[in-house]
């Protein structure tokens, strides 16, 4: 089912830094211009904000993140910009794009260092915790949710279409053989022991797929990601530029598809732009990263 080369992310390679992925890339994408005002649709730790904010003078900047904590980190560390940053906690799938408003909007998806620093949010399967993975607390659905109550056949379709799991169906018929499961350790040895051995030890562990598909799941990636991808557009200048950087195949269908097919913009991008070796060397969450950028058209 892979149609490129991105691998599913390992959420267990030591990747927990807070430096931004392809940061030259982003602020060469969107063409950062003194005075501008820019959408940081994902402001997680603040990395590129900052970037963005310092690229040119009396930059203004709207930050987003559907995570209090990724939004608490990212006050603190673009406090010295003061007025300048205005932040919203809020999916940016329900966020209210102002028409004609933005010279540039970034997006760089999926969880944050943060996120894996923190392994009580059940994003890591070396860590002993509850199945949890939402990225915003207040929301209902839990991984524990799915796992638990969602019939076998649901299950399967889920880790196969989002984790592109060959072995979806023996792996969701063990997990419901076993269930309930309660933490992230549990549920890992139960899925290293449905699949062979071959596999068991290969290159990487057996439940990173699992864990990729149920994270999607809780967290309703991909249709967010389409919203944003329709809704967005509309909220740039003539001229304005659109980026967005994923990080598994799935995203990276949905974001090309989607800036080509949009009447209003342009893309600027004919392949995605990715890490270079010096990069991925100092960034291992760079390895898997894919940039696409696109243009708002003079009407
Ligand atoms: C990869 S991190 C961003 C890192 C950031 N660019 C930096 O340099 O520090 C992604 C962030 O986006 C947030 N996020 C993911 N999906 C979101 C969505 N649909 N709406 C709002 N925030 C989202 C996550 O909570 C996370 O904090």
């Amino acid at each position: 089912m892979k149609s490129d080369s991105q691998a599913p992310l390992d959420l267990e390679a030591p990747i927990f830094s807070h430096i931004p992925v392809l940061p030259r890339e982003v602020i060469e994408g969107l063409a950062i211009r003194p005075g501008g005002h820019y959408l940081d649709a994902t402001v997680g730790g603040g990395g590129h904000s900052r970037l963005i904010l310092e690229a040119a003078e009396d930059v203004q900047l709207t930050a987003i993140d559907q995570d209090e904590d990724a939004l608490a980190a990212a006050q603190q560390h673009l406090a010295e910009f003061g007025e300048r940053v205005k932040f919203i906690q809020t999916n940016f799938s329900k966020y209210e794009f102002p028409l004609n408003t933005y010279d540039g909007i970034l997006a760089d998806l999926g969880v944050s260092s943060y996120h894996l620093d923190h392994p009580e949010r059940g994003f890591s399967f070396r860590h002993t915790a509850n199945l949890d993975m939402r990225m915003n607390r207040q929301q209902g659905l839990t991984a524990a949710d799915v796992i638990n109550e969602w019939d076998e056949g649901e299950l399967a379709e889920i880790f196969f279409k989002y984790g592109e799991e060959r072995l979806s169906r023996r792996i969701a018929r063990r997990i419901v053989e076993k269930r309930p499961f309660a933490t992230t350790t549990e549920l890992a040895a139960a899925i290293a022991y449905s699949v062979p051995p071959k596999y068991r030890y290969g290159r990487i562990h057996p439940a990173t797929r699992v864990f990729q598909a149920l994270r999607i799941a809780v967290n309703d990636e991909l249709k967010v990601l389409e919203t944003l991808i329709d809704k967005a557009p509309k909220s740039l200048v003539p001229g304005g530029r659109i980026v967005v950087i994923s990080f598994h195949s799935l995203e990276d269908r949905l974001v090309k598809h989607g800036l080509r097919n949009s009447p209003l913009l342009r893309v600027l991008t004919k392949k995605p732009i990715i890490a270079g070796d010096e990069e991925i060397r100092e960034n291992a969450r760079s390895r898997s990263a894919k940039l696409r950028v696109a243009e708002r058209k003079q009407e």
